[in-house]
């Protein structure tokens, strides 16, 4: 990350940030990222994690995710993305926030951009490498569970990926659904809205869950021999899927067994989950299923992914800022180059 002058910090709008990142390709830096996290050629801390209750009622937080990597060109960074529950009832987005870049020598920021459209965009990047590595050969049917930022940018890159790939939707909010699957299907992709989550999970190759739920509601006995869980939203499946999929893949043990609130973290501390190197909160409580690997780990070859057609595989993406910032990295190079954003004075 050498781009800039430390004199000056280049800020990048979201239409900035979109128009630099429809130039890379996210699945590629993603992959590049993780590979370079698998050979503990990065730097991730622990989640910061500040919540609260708006002045009416709403459940609102801050989330910080800082990362460096490593690799021929460091990059470091935090991205810190908000939400409060109320804004959508608004019309609002429900997240927004800002990723920084620093400057390795000074620790200076160097570049302030908009975090929501990338922080979508490595997540489906993510899902994506998923499927490649962990879905049965040629998925045919997708199930996409949510249709909020990260729902539309996953069907997207995952219909670019699949171009053959029937979807099918579902959101809590029908008009929410509606309208997700018109904008999508303008764009060319078989899309058609699921009734229910059940109707849409039953018969899936793929599940991608992008809710906001906090609460379970995904049975194993809805999902289908051979189908891929890309667990993103982190609390819509039942233990029982947690207990029973043939294989669980993680992309970092760290952040989910440090994390107190999403189902992982919990599953851990009542002993029902065990790390993958068969690490235990508490050595009292009976032993419960191990995570069988990281997708790096799958990525490199050090631990099997799936073995046969039939098997059922939970993916749970606990989030990492090192994909977040290895992709503003990117962003940052192209509009320095293309003297896009403005320079801000310190
Ligand atoms: N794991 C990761 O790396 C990662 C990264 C970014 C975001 N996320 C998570 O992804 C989720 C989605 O983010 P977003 O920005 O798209 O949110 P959003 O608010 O834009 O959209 C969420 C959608 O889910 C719908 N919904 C809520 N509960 C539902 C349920 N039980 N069944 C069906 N639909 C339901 C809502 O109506 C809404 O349309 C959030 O929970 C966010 O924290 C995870």
């Amino acid at each position: 990350m050498t781009a800039g002058t430390t004199s000056e910090l280049l800020y990048l709008t979201r239409e900035e940030v979109v128009a630099c990142a429809s130039r890379l390709d996210a699945v590629a830096v993603v992959r590049e990222a993780l590979l370079l996290h698998a050979q503990g050629r990065t730097t991730l801390p622990a989640e910061a994690y500040l919540p609260w209750e708006t002045e009416h009622g709403h459940f609102a937080r801050s989330l910080s995710l800082p990362g460096a990597l490593w690799g021929e060109s460091p990059a470091i960074g935090l991205k810190v993305i908000n939400s409060s529950l109320g804004n959508p009832l608004h019309g609002r987005e429900r997240a927004q926030g800002l990723t920084f870049l620093f400057d390795r020598e000074t620790a200076h920021p160097l570049a302030l951009m908009d975090a929501g459209h990338l922080s979508a965009l490595r997540t489906a990047a993510y899902t994506v490498l998923s499927v490649r590595l962990l879905g049965v050969a040629a998925p045919r049917t997708v199930a996409v569970i949510g249709g909020g930022a990260l729902g539309l940018a996953h069907v997207r890159l995952l219909a670019r990926d699949l171009p053959t790939a029937r979807f099918a939707l579902y959101d809590l909010s029908p008009g929410r659904s509606a309208e997700a699957s018109r904008t999508l299907g303008a764009d060319g992709i078989d899309i058609t809205v699921a009734e229910s989550a059940e109707s849409a999970v039953r018969g899936a190759d793929v599940v991608v869950t992008a809710t906001t739920t906090t609460e379970g509601y995904i049975p194993m006995k809805w999902i289908e021999p051979g189908a891929l869980i890309a667990h993103v939203s982190l609390d819509d499946v039942l233990s029982d899927v947690v207990a029973e999929a043939d294989l669980v893949v993680i992309d970092d043990w760290k952040l989910i067994s440090e994390d107190d609130r999403r189902l992982l973290g919990r599953l851990y501390r009542t002993g029902e989950l065990r790390g993958p190197a068969g690490e235990v909160y508490d050595p009292t409580r009976p032993l419960g299923r191990r995570v069988d690997a990281t997708l790096s780990d799958v990525l490199l070859g050090l631990r099997p992914g799936r073995r046969d057609p039939g098997q059922i595989v939970l993916s749970n993406p606990f989030g990492m800022g090192i994909l977040d910032v290895a992709l503003a990295a990117e962003v940052y190079a192209l509009a320095w180059r293309d003297g896009l954003g403005i320079r801000l004075p310190r």
